[in-house]
């Protein structure tokens, strides 16, 4: 099991919402209105953390490991929403969050293959923690900027709790595992070459509720999360690769082979999904074989 090892290493790293944040520290002449709109915003992100944790535990029934590590996650995921509103709450009351608009992005997400959504969130990590680096590079004010430099390192480190299942993943379901994170690893490695920000609150998550089945396109402003990046933080290409080459270095690690480029990585994908299908195909011979005799 990791998760009394993960427990106990985020337990020790653990920042304190009353004594880490230098509230003292804030300056209203250094937050603007779109700066603290942009706040608001990325509390009720933050706070999707909800229904991807009840995701996270109906497509998990048979991993009670890392079930129970989602306590932990989620508890993490939701101080951060908290955090967020704490500060306008402090500061800037008139655009805390309702209630409702928290509840707007609690909704349920279509059944997804395990290894694949565990990829999904290890990028979505990496991402994160390069988006709230920006961000606080870009905020002005000094308390916001240590909340998206705390953030950003708490995003780090789930990443790397993801990141202990994926390895322990690999050894249970082999090439299986290998293949679906080189699908995801491709796709989430691409977002350069597509017009769309790549991150788990972007992507469409339920067909039923298409086009608003994602956290963005339910956020009281859904068009908010490309000017972010665009405009406001600047989330360039500079910094898209930083995020691409974070990605390609860790599945170098994991699959202890070196992958330079997307194009890499895709032509590993073929590999596996091919060595997949003949895996199953084999059992398949396997089967026919007893049925036979
Ligand atoms: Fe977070
Ligand atoms: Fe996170």
């Amino acid at each position: 099991m990791l998760y009394p090892e993960l427990f106990k290493q985020l337990e020790a790293v653990r920042w304190n919402m009353d004594k880490d944040i230098p509230w003292d520290a804030f300056d209203a002449s250094l937050l603007s209105d779109d700066q603290a709109r942009t706040i608001k915003m990325n509390a009720i992100t933050e706070w999707a953390a909800l229904p991807a944790t009840e995701m996270f535990l109906r497509d998990n029934k048979d991993d009670s490991d890392f079930s129970a590590f989602m306590s932990v996650w989620f508890f993490e995921e939701q101080k951060h929403s908290l955090v967020l509103m704490e500060y306008l709450r402090r500061f800037r009351p008139d655009m805390v969050p309702t209630e409702d608009e928290l509840h707007e992005v609690r909704f349920e997400f279509d059944p997804a293959p395990p290894l694949e959504t565990l990829m999904l969130h290890f990028c979505g990590e990496i991402r994160l923690n390069h988006w709230y680096r920006r961000a606080a590079e870009w905020h002005t004010e000094p308390v916001i900027r240590a909340i998206y430099e705390t953030l950003a390192r708490d995003e780090a480190r789930h990443g790397g709790a993801y990141l202990r299942y994926m390895k322990r993943a690999m050894l249970k379901f082999g090439d299986e595992a290998r293949a679906a994170f080189a699908k995801v690893g491709v796709l989430m490695a691409s977002a350069r070459r597509t017009a769309q920000a790549l991150h788990p609150t972007n992507l469409h998550v339920n067909v039923q509720l298409f086009p608003r089945d994602t956290i963005q396109s339910r956020l009281p402003d859904p068009e908010w999360l490309e000017h972010w990046l665009d405009k406001q933080i600047q989330f360039d290409s500079v910094w898209e690769n930083k995020v691409v080459d974070r990605i390609l270095h860790n599945m170098s690690l994991l699959m202890e082979r070196s992958f330079a480029s997307v194009q890499e990585l895709n032509r590993y994908r073929k590999e596996m999904a091919a060595a997949v299908l003949s895996g199953g195909l084999k059992d398949e011979g396997a089967l026919g074989a007893s049925a036979a005799a």
